[in-house]
């Protein structure tokens, strides 16, 4: 399987502090299943800067390391970067790392408590330059579960959306796991990845998120998801089903 999310670089944000704990991660990757993964250090979400140059240098140091110690992963580039005004001054800086830094994917963050007023603006100007975005973890920013809507419509306008493996099997508890489900049947969801930031509680429940997705909705639905973060190492486009706007209930509450 292919984990195209999660903070397993050393020492550069609240993922792996030290290369020990992330050979010790990478481990159990592979355990887990996991063939390919991208490594996504967070950039500018108010803590930790990371990049473009930097997060290289280190995945190149890293995968060395899984190569002497015999650890069947291969780590790809990538980064977490969280939605600012100034996300266009960052890219023509050369700092912004998209998804194999070709140019195509771009894992971006919302903060968790609200959708910035400009974040349709700002992707419509990222989809121009042919830079598409994928929103990770929408399940768990508190205004789009108020909202739902406003998802279908960032996904409408062609963006694309990541859901957290954990979030599906129910680690960040019910209203997280019941918004996941909503967002799997309204089509808004367009791969799974795990976002593991440690060997413990943040680790890597992939094959658990696909067994849930398949028990509920089908083999087919797990391979839709599958084949997608396969077309993003192929360098190629996922394919997009017909998102599904969310029915008003009484007084527009959902
Ligand atoms: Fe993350």
């Amino acid at each position: 399987m292919i984990d195209m999310h999660c903070h397993i670089l050393p020492g550069v944000d609240d993922g792996s502090p030290d290369m020990q704990e992330s050979l010790a991660m990478a481990k159990k990757a592979v355990e887990a299943g996991i063939t390919h993964l991208f490594a996504t250090p967070h950039h500018l979400n108010e803590r930790y800067v990371n990049v473009k140059n930097d997060i290289i240098d280190l995945l190149v140091e890293f995968n060395e390391c899984l190569q002497q110690e015999n650890i069947p992963l291969t780590v790809h580039p990538g980064q977490e970067l969280r939605i600012h005004r100034e996300l266009f001054v960052s890219l023509e800086r050369g700092e912004v790392l998209t998804l194999d830094n070709n140019g195509k994917y771009l894992l971006l963050e919302l903060p968790s408590g609200h959708v910035p007023t400009y974040t349709q603006e700002l992707i419509y100007e990222l989809l121009l330059k042919g830079i598409t975005p994928i929103i990770v973890h929408p399940e768990r920013n508190k205004e789009l579960i108020k909202n739902h809507n406003l998802l279908f419509n960032l996904v409408q306008e062609g963006a694309l959306t990541q859901l957290t493996s954990g979030s599906i099997i129910g680690l960040f508890g019910k209203n997280v796991k019941s918004f996941s489900k909503k967002i799997l049947e309204h089509n808004l969801a367009h791969f799974i990845a795990t976002d593991a930031h440690n060997v413990g509680s943040r680790g890597f429940s992939l094959q658990e998120a696909y067994e849930t997705i398949t028990k509920i909705y089908g083999i087919e639905r797990t391979f839709y998801f599958k084949e997608n973060v396969e077309q993003l190492i192929r360098g190629q486009s996922p394919a997009i089903v017909k998102p599904v706007q969310f029915k008003k209930k009484i007084l527009g509450i959902f």
